[in-house]
């Protein structure tokens, strides 16, 4: 289904047909029986609402009028049964409408679960936690009211108004239409209601969002708060969403407590107009009896009632229709980056990786300005490069996180566009540079790529990522479950972990973004010394800053601004004299200024040498 455009979502009525098909096609066919089952006892019991007011009608004319007592029984058991009857098939269509509508929502969080999990890197840019977190909630909480509470009540209004219209006609057209004459007022007024009521709900749901993305981010961000000491400043921040909330809430109320009394004043007007001139019509002799006049009184409300219920209605299909357009939003999100119609098979991720003059930009902002690098099977490349110069960026590209605005990034000689995205990404193992790890337990978060890795060899990657040693001292080693996020680890023993599961996966390529930033070079030292030790064979791609991480590197990479300024080996790189030299200078300790220049060049090179 198409998303609507913007002329088609400003008519309430054209996004409440779609949004009621897109429901309708996200329920279980038995479920959708159940449905029509549970409107038709709807139905059914609107009908047996026209009973007992005709029944009032026989006790006053055929018993208290005559002062026949014979058929009271009778009458008064009938009276019973049907009330009995209407409760019993509203309680089965409650429980119908209940399943329906917790069918539906399972479905589509499935859905919605599933959908995320395929959207590319671009789609979680653009959302906010917060925001998609309401829109699994709250927004489809208000799918599940729609089928629960609001399409039976809308059927249910309708029937009654017309069934006891209808029947009122028979008895007397002439009240009748007196107790209608409120209808047109009525319709004027719901429509402006519902013209101005569904803005401000979609205001409200946008304030909505924005509180709960705060409340998330103060959540994730709580050790930053705390060690800022902003928790005044984080109060007053959520202080002012959460006001902003309340306000569009009452923005609501107010418009609604306009119309309301207006609607209240009609229909309960009409109701004491009804019985002072059907008490006329009886003395008249326009009316038959008494017990005709007791229909009126005893129906006028199921005529005015739909009315003044018009209202709510229009009130909660308003809100209904903006989370639908919310929940409709996410779930036909297409991702930008998939599958090619023609993409080819591969086994496996074999690790030759070649940059074509590939170019990258974000919203129209460069990022990488052609970048050309070619690396074999087997062979280490590390890139290394000032903050914010591209680094994270170009290794994304290669797994396809975003695709390249120009040139083309190839893999084992192929296209990473026509490479199946599951086969490439399980052939790419990465340790990425904020470190995230699940509320799982060790063992759980190292075989988190590769399920069926025995508790072996967890150990094994463990202890290539220099992990072992403080895993075992965890209070129930393997098994110990690491809190959100990684909380209970230190930052450095975080990217151990992270650095075994990359490995665990024996990937074709292995990609570590600053993975050994927070560790101290002893460890490093030992990292090193097993990731050329890998019981696999596989290309690895490191991003460090750290020269003592990447001297053996078969190509180093310097990225400067999005551009690859030096490229070579590390002996190559000293003789060029440029960034990689200067920083090689100053973590090693020697001076490259003015004359000594020539000197410290050489002797940077011997100690390149060594
Ligand atoms: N999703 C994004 N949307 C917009 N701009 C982005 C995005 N990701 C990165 N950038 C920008 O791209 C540039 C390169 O970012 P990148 O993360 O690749 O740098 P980096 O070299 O890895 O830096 P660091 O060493 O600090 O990790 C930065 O200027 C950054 O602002
Ligand atoms: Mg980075």
């Amino acid at each position: 289904m198409e998303l609507p455009t913007d002329r088609e979502q400003r008519s309430i009525g054209f996004m409440l047909k779609r949004q009621i098909r897109w429901l309708w096609e996200n329920m279980d066919p038995k479920y959708r029986r159940h449905h029509i089952i549970a409107l038709c006892i709807c139905v059914f019991s609107c009908i047996l609402l026209l009973v007992n007011p005709t029944v009032s009608q026989r006790i006053i004319d055929e018993v208290i009028m005559t002062g026949n007592t014979a058929p009271l029984l009778g009458l008064l058991a009938i009276m019973l049964a049907v009330k009995l009857g209407r409760e019993g098939s509203r309680y089965l269509m409650v429980i119908f409408l209940e399943t329906d509508s917790q069918n539906v929502i399972y479905n589509l969080r499935r859905s919605l679960f599933t959908k995320m999990q395929y959207n590319d890197m671009r789609f979680f840019d653009r959302h906010r936690t917060g925001d998609l977190m309401t829109r699994m909630s709250s927004d489809l909480d208000w799918c599940r009211h729609f089928l629960a509470f609001i399409d039976y009540r809308i059927i249910d209004a309708v029937c009654t108004y017309v069934f006891s219209t209808l029947y009122l006609l028979t008895v007397n057209w002439k009240l009748t239409l007196l107790l209608m004459i409120i209808t047109p007022i009525l319709m004027v007024i719901t429509r402006f209601l519902s013209k101005y009521i569904r803005p401000r709900f979609v205001f409200m749901r946008e304030k909505l969002s924005e509180m709960n993305t705060a409340a998330q981010e103060n959540i994730a961000g709580n050790r930053v708060v705390k060690a800022f000491a902003r928790e005044d400043y984080e109060r007053e921040r959520f202080e002012e969403k959460n006001s902003a909330f309340m306000d569009a809430h009452l923005r609501i109320n107010k418009l609604w407590l306009t119309f309301f009394p207006m609607i209240e004043l009609l229909v309960n007007a009409i109701q004491l107009v009804t019985v002072f001139v059907g008490g006329i019509f009886v003395i008249t002799g326009e009316l038959e009896s008494v017990g005709q006049l007791a229909i009126f009184t005893g129906l006028s409300w199921a005529v005015s009632n739909p009315m003044r219920e018009l209202g709510n209605l229009i009130n909660d299909l308003s809100r209904f229709s903006t989370s639908a357009a919310k929940v409709m939003e996410l779930q036909y999100a297409q991702s930008e980056i998939n599958d090619a119609d023609d993409a080819e098979d591969h086994d496996r991720v074999r690790g030759q990786i070649e940059f074509d003059h590939v170019s990258f930009a974000i919203d129209g902002k460069p990022i990488l300005k052609d970048v050309t690098f070619r690396a074999e099977a087997g062979q280490t490349v590390a890139v290394m490069g000032p903050t914010g110069s591209g680094k994270t960026t170009l290794i994304s590209l290669l797994a396809r996180f975003y695709d390249v605005s120009d040139g083309q990034v190839r893999v084992d000689g192929c296209n990473v566009k026509q490479w199946k995205l599951h086969q490439l990404r399980a052939g790419i193992g990465t340790a990425t540079q904020d470190v995230f790890l699940f509320s799982d337990t060790v063992e759980g978060n190292i075989a988190f790529g590769a399920q069926d890795l025995t508790l072996d060899e967890v150990k094994d990657f463990a202890r290539r990522a220099d992990a072992a040693e403080f895993v075992d001292k965890l209070p129930e080693g393997y098994d110990t479950i690491i809190g959100e996020r990684g909380v209970g680890l230190s930052g450095g023993q975080r990217q151990r972990i992270a650095l075994a599961r990359a490995m665990a996966v024996k990937p074709g390529i292995l990609v570590l973004d600053d993975t050994t930033s927070a560790v101290d070079s002893e460890t490093e030292q030992y990292i090193q010394q097993q990731l050329r030790e890998l019981p696999f064979e596989c290309t690895k791609l490191i991003i460090a800053q750290r020269i003592s991480s990447m001297r053996d590197a078969d190509l180093i990479l310097v990225v400067e601004d999005g551009t690859v300024t030096e490229m070579g080996t590390h002996r190559e790189l000293l003789e060029k004299r440029g960034y990689y030299w200067q920083t090689y200078c100053l973590q090693y300790g020697i001076p490259m200024d003015g004359s000594a220049a020539e000197e410290t060049g050489k002797e940077a090179l011997q100690h390149g040498q060594e």
